[in-house]
């Protein structure tokens, strides 16, 4: 192996030793601990242990956390009513619709998305706060990018000048990671699913971040010499493995960086959540 590896555990660490800190400084100074809450509704076995995994990193933290589990045959009113509820309590500061909802719902995501309030929109979902990152105000930003950026910035990565190259163009990561990128001046190129000659582009990037939800697609063929490779994919093998969206054991002898999977950004996630979480309960104070 000729890569940098770049362990999730070592950077998630330091970002909640400085989300910790937080709330620690804003209890002293405000008496207020932050709070959030995450609605679950049905029973997807993934979201019930990415859920406790937010739960229990609350704990570590000092966050209040709540887990409101609702049934998978919860009404669309029912649900908005929940969002309105946890709108006005004072105690809550950050609201976080865990995601996927049950089919019956998954028509009607963005709306329950837009319910929640700007102020509370930990996931940094809402139109307001996609708004906000896209003319430069970073304020509750999408939590798997800012995880990546922040990544990149504590491993001493240059992102200036930097050529970087963006597969996927969801907006819950690859929109964001492209404002995130540009607003540190790099040059930035967006590829999907319609881009021709896609390894043209991709052997360009000094910073290669590929986010498309497919196992080992990205191989050492697109990836220049040197090159940081971010991989944010998930994907479960027919054996049960899990594996990335870069097919890891080939790239990482022609990358100069790359981060494994699991244990790369998905680490990051939770630890910008309870940033986030802090930030909201910070700004709302002071109203
Ligand atoms: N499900 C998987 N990842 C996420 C996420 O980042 N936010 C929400 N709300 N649901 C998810």
């Amino acid at each position: 192996m000729t890569a940098r590896l770049l362990e999730g555990k070592v950077f998630a660490a330091q970002l909640k030793e400085q989300a910790k800190a937080d709330a620690l400084q804003l209890k002293a100074k405000t008496g207020v601990t932050p709070g959030l809450a995450v609605i679950i509704v049905g029973d997807n076995p993934a979201s019930q242990v990415y859920v406790a995994n937010k739960h229990k990193a609350c704990e570590e933290l000092g966050i209040y956390s709540e887990v409101i589990r609702m049934s998978e045959h919860t009404s669309k009113s029912q649900l908005l009513a929940q969002i309105e509820q946890l709108n006005l309590r004072k105690d809550i500061h950050g609201i976080l619709l865990q995601l996927p909802l049950p089919d019956a719902l998954k028509a009607d995501e963005a709306e329950f998305l837009y319910a929640i309030s700007p102020d509370k929109d930990v996931d940094g979902f809402h139109p307001v706060n996609v708004g906000r990152l896209s003319i430069g105000q970073e304020y509750l930003v999408p939590c798997t990018p800012y995880g990546c950026i922040r990544m990149l910035e504590l491993a001493g990565i240059p992102l200036e000048g930097s050529r970087a190259v963006i597969v996927g163009r969801s907006n819950i990561v690859g929109k964001p990671m492209a404002q995130l990128l540009l607003a540190r001046n790099a040059t930035v190129t967006i590829c999907h699913s319609r881009t021709k000659n896609l390894s043209e582009v991709t052997k360009e990037a000094d910073i290669l971040i590929v986010a498309i939800g497919k196992a080992k697609f990205l191989t050492a063929d697109m990836v220049k010499p040197g090159a940081v490779v971010i991989d944010v994919g998930i994907n479960r093998l027919p054996d049960r493995k899990l594996v990335g969206d870069v097919d890891f054991e080939t790239v990482k002898e022609v990358a100069g960086a790359i981060t494994p999977v699991p244990g790369g950004v998905g680490l990051l996630t939770i630890a910008v959540l309870l940033q986030n979480a802090v930030t909201a309960a910070r700004a709302l104070q002071k109203r």
